[in-house]
C-alpha cells in the first residue's frame, strides 16, 4: 500500500521535532547562548560587499584550532626534557601512529598561520579597517600578532634540534643589549647561562599552556570589539540605514546580509583551496625546502657547534634583517621592536578622509607598494648568510623605508589627492 505525504515525512518531522526540543530545553535553561549565537551569527550584519581578502580572518580562526587540536596529541607522546626531547620527536615521527601526520600538520600549520595573519593584517592596512571607530579591534589584533609570534618563537625552540637551540641563545640574548639589567634578564629568561633544561621546561609551559589561553581570550576580544561596532568593508564605507531595513530585519543595515548563513557558507569555499594547498605542503612537501622547517633542525642540538648560519623561520626574517643591518646592537634591538611598535600606531597616524585603497590617490598606493616591497625585501635578506655588504646596504634603504612609510604617514595621508567615495557600498571587485 503506498504510503501518504505525511508517513513519508514523520521521521524528517521526528528530527526537526527533537532538534527544536533540545533547542528549547537549553534556551530555558541558558538563555544567553540563544542571543549570543543571534549576535554574533543570524543577526550580525556583515556589509554585502566582502571579497577573498576577507576568508583570512576566519582562515585564521581554523589554523588556529589545528594548532591546539595537533598539539594536543603531540604533547601526548612529546619529552619535556633536554636530554629526550630531540628523540621524542623522532619517535613521534617514526613510530607513533600517524605521528608524523599530526607533526606536519602542527608544524606547517605555524607557517600558514603566519602567511594567513600577515594577508590578515595586509587586508586592514588596505581598507583602512584600523580607522575610527576599529581602532581597538586593530590594537587587539597586533597584540595577537606579538603574542602569536612568542608562540612561534617557544614551539620551535622545544624540538630541541640545532636551530632550536642556536635561535633561542641569539633570541634570548638580544635581551643582553639593555642596559644594566641585560645580562641579568637574559639569564632570567633561559634559566641558566645557555638555553637548557630549563628553558626547554620554561618554554614547554608556556607554548602549550599559557599562550594558546592567552591567545584564545585575545581572539573573543577581537572579535568582540569588531561585533560592537560591525565590519569594515572592500570601499570602507559605512553601510547604510534606511527606513525599511533589509529583507531580514527591519532595524538592520540595507547593504548588510546576516553572517549566517550568507558568509558561513562563502568562507567554506576559502577552507576547500585552503585545505587543499595544506593538504598538498603535509604530504609532498613539508619543509617547503628547508622553509617551514629547517635543515639545521633534524640534527640534535649541540652547544660546541655553531650552524653556520643561525637564521629564525621565515616568518621573522623581516625584523631579523633590520636587527642585523644595523651596526649596534642595542640599536638593532630598538630598531626590531620599534618596526612592531609603529604598526600598533597606525590608527592614529593616519589622517586620510577615506579608508579604502581603492579611493586613495597615487601617493598613497606608491607608499603601500613600497611598504610591502620593503617588508618582503627585507625578509629575503633576513633568511640570507647576512655576509654581503651590499646586501646590508640595500637592507638599510629598505629599513629607511619601512619606517618613513609611518614616520611620515600624517603627512603623505593628509597630501594624498583622494577619490570621490560611493554613498553606498558596491559590488565590483
Ligand atoms: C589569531 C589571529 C587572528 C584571528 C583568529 C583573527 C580573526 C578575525 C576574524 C574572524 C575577523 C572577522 C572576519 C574578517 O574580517 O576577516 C577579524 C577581523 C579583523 N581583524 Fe583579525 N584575527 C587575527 C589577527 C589579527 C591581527 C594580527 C590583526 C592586525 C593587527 C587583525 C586585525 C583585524 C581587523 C582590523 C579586522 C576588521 C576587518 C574589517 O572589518 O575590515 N586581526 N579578525
Amino acid at each position: 500500500m503506498a504510503k501518504s505525504n505525511d508517513q513519508l515525512s514523520a521521521p524528517n518531522n521526528i528530527g526537526k521535532g527533537l532538534i527544536t526540543g533540545v533547542v528549547n530545553w537549553f534556551n530555558d535553561r541558558a538563555p544567553g547562548a540563544g542571543i549570543a549565537y543571534k549576535k554574533h551569527m543570524s543577526e550580525y550584519f556583515a556589509p554585502k560587499n566582502f571579497n577573498i581578502w576577507y576568508y583570512f580572518g576566519s582562515l585564521a580562526l581554523l589554523v588556529l584550532v589545528n594548532q591546539i587540536v595537533t598539539g594536543i596529541f603531540l604533547t601526548m607522546h612529546f619529552k619535556t626534557d633536554a636530554a629526550q626531547a630531540f628523540a621524542s620527536v623522532e619517535y613521534i615521527m617514526r613510530d607513533v601512529e600517524w605521528g608524523w601526520l599530526i607533526r606536519y600538520m602542527h608544524s606547517t600549520g605555524a607557517s600558514l598561520f603566519f602567511i594567513v595573519v600577515y594577508l590578515h593584517m595586509w587586508r586592514g592596512l588596505m581598507y583602512g579597517s584600523y580607522q575610527k571607530p576599529r581602532e581597538l579591534v586593530w590594537v587587539l589584533g597586533m597584540v595577537i600578532y606579538l603574542v602569536l609570534m612568542a608562540e612561534a618563537f617557544m614551539g620551535y625552540v622545544l624540538p630541541w634540534g640545532q636551530m632550536s637551540f642556536w635561535g633561542a641563545k641569539v633570541i634570548i640574548s638580544l635581551f643582553g643589549a639593555i642596559p644594566v639589567i641585560g645580562n641579568g634578564l637574559t639569564e632570567w629568561i633561559m634559566g641558566d647561562y645557555l638555553p637548557s633544561d630549563a628553558t626547554l621546561n620554561r618554554f614547554f609551559a608556556l607554548h602549550v599552556i599559557a599562550l594558546p589561553l592567552v591567545l584564545l581570550l585575545l581572539v573573543v576580544l577581537h572579535l568582540g570589539a569588531l561585533h560592537e561596532v560591525g565590519s569594515n568593508n572592500p570601499d570602507g564605507v559605512d553601510v547604510k540605514y534606511g527606513p525599511k531595513g533589509n529583507r531580514w530585519s527591519a532595524d538592520a543595515p540595507k547593504d548588510s546580509i546576516p553572517f549566517h548563513p550568507y558568509y558561513t557558507v562563502k568562507d567554506m569555499v576559502g577552507v576547500g583551496f585552503f585545505l587543499m594547498l595544506a593538504a598538498f605542503i603535509i604530504f609532498f612537501e613539508p619543509t617547503v625546502g628547508g622553509l617551514f622547517l629547517e635543515h639545521d633542525n633534524f640534527t640534535e642540538a649541540n652547544r660546541l657547534v655553531t650552524p653556520a648560519h643561525i637564521k629564525p623561520t621565515w616568518y621573522f626574517t623581516p625584523y631579523y634583517a633590520m636587527l642585523r643591518v644595523v651596526p649596534d646592537k642595542l640599536g638593532g634591538v630598538m630598531v626590531m621592536f620599534g618596526a612592531i611598535v609603529l604598526l600598533f600606531l597606525v590608527p592614529w597616524l593616519d589622517r586620510a578622509k577615506v579608508r579604502s585603497i581603492r579611493y586613495r590617490g597615487m601617493l598613497a598606493k606608491v607608499m603601500f607598494g613600497l611598504l610591502a616591497f620593503s617588508f618582503l625585501w627585507l625578509g629575503k635578506i633576513g633568511s640570507g648568510p647576512g655576509t654581503d655588504i651590499t646586501e646590508t646596504y640595500i637592507g638599510r634603504v629598505l629599513t629607511f623605508f619601512y619606517f618613513m612609510f609611518f614616520i611620515t604617514m600624517p603627512i603623505w595621508t593628509k597630501l594624498d589627492r583622494t577619490k570621490p567615495v560611493p554613498e553606498r557600498v558596491t559590488m565590483h571587485d
